[in-house]
């Protein structure tokens, strides 16, 4: 494959030349394009070196080979890392000041952007907005990631891992599987629903399965929409900066219920992952609760909104619909049972139902699971890890969506 990396001015271009090692190890023919404020970190010499190609940054070198738009044209993918927030702001502004920016705007493969810059810069308004223009024209994002920054502070803005980069930019390009052009929203994770300001009721959901999910309907071509409540620490895992895949974090059922309601809009299919508290607590304290303030006897609660029931009845035509239950059967056919049941009182296309108990089902890897469709009918069955568990459950989705009306 014939991939541009743009370079631009920030600490993290080291890290990209790691980046470009991996793409040539992996065969391709790369064309690194630094601005020159790039070459202050890292110069000339070492990419050429690490791409085996020539470099520069100049729109005035081999013009009788129209360099300015030529590597753009023959471009199957650009990958720009880092991003500083003024090259944010210029490729948004269609600026083409330089190389890099002539390129950006000759090519028509996929542009794949890894931001690095101070939490400040990535959170300003003006940076906010830049992305959003970015993303609406089809630029994907992978990252910043949160972590130590070259100041000594920390917090989102770091660039994300040039493997990760790497990992992401080749899926945008392998874009073609049987969910190409679909958009999904799926939940996941345990909701929390607070008592005091340090106290909340919440569950085991580690938020793999529903992560899982994500993946594999973004790695099969999807566009992906994940809200996410509470997850384990790593569990999002390759979701987190999957280049297909928008994460909204969320804590609350009723802030859930809103993220999936905004989501599932303009969804061609709904997956409600997330295990969801049934119950909130009907006043919350604004202080924490005390022994001084004498024992605690009871918790009054109050019933959450069935969020997936609310889904169903305002989905758009056409839209697929699935729900997850976690069971704690007596036995298998006690399993099936209970996924009918739920499955006629929830109105969803499809019911995934699995096992769980004290030791089954939450933070392991792996899954067992029943699909029950339609006329109570069992559509699948799978069991293994979690993703291959989500690819059963996205073929069933499929198969769904395939059926004549
Ligand atoms: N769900 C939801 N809103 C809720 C509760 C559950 O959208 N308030 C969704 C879950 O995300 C899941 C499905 O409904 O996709 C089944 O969840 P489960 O907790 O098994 O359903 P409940 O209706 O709470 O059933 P039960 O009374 O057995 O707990």
């Amino acid at each position: 494959m014939f991939i541009v990396v743009g370079v631009t001015g920030g600490i993290a271009a080291y890290k990209t030349v790691q980046l470009v090692r991996f793409l040539v190890t992996d065969g391709h023919d790369v064309h690194v394009i630094p601005t020159a404020d790039a070459v202050r970190f890292v110069g000339i010499t070492t990419w050429e070196a690490i791409s085996r190609n020539p470099v520069t940054t100049s729109v005035h070198e081999d013009v009788a080979e129209v360099r300015h738009v030529a590597l753009g044209r023959r471009a199957d993918l650009v990958i720009v890392a880092p991003a500083t927030a003024h090259t944010l702001a210029s490729m948004a502004a269609g600026l083409a000041g330089d190389l890099l920016g002539t390129t950006l705007l000759a090519t028509s493969a996929p542009v794949v952007v890894a931001p690095a810059m101070h939490t400040e810069m990535w959170q300003h308004p003006a940076t906010t907005a830049n992305v959003e223009t970015l993303r609406r024209r089809g630029v994907h994002i992978v990252g910043p990631a949160d972590g130590p920054l070259t100041g000594g502070d920390s917090g989102p803005g770091r660039m994300t891992e040039p493997e990760q980069i790497a990992a992401a930019a080749l899926a945008v390009v392998s874009a073609g599987g049987d969910l190409a052009g679909v958009r999904v929203a799926v939940s996941t994770g345990g909701t929390r629903e607070p008592i005091d300001p340090v106290r909340y009721i919440g569950n085991r959901s580690s938020g793999r399965q529903g992560a899982e999910m994500a993946l594999a309907a973004a790695d099969r071509g999807a566009s992906v929409r994940l809200i996410a409540a509470h997850v384990d620490e790593g569990a999002l895992g390759a979701a987190s900066v999957h280049p297909r895949i928008e994460i909204t974090r969320v804590g609350t059922a009723s802030e859930l219920a809103a993220a999936m309601r905004e989501a599932a809009a303009d969804a061609d299919a709904v997956v409600m992952v997330a295990a969801v508290a049934d119950y909130r607590v009907a006043e919350v304290a604004d202080r924490k609760l005390s022994k001084e303030d004498g024992p605690l006897q009871t918790l009054a609660l109050v019933q959450n909104d069935d969020i997936l029931a609310g889904l169903v009845a305002g989905r758009s035509p056409g839209q697929t619909v699935v729900g997850f239950a976690a069971e704690t059967p007596a036995d298998d056919a006690d399993l099936l049972e209970r996924g009918r049941r739920k499955r006629r009182r929830k109105g969803v296309d499809l019911l995934v139902v699995n096992e769980v108990g004290w030791s089954a089902g939450f933070e392991s890897t792996d899954n067992r699971i029943i699909v029950v469709g339609d006329d109570d009918q069992v559509v699948a069955e799978a069991s293994g890890t979690k993703r291959e568990v989500a690819d059963a459950v996205w073929d069933a989705v499929l198969a769904v969506r395939g059926a004549p009306d």
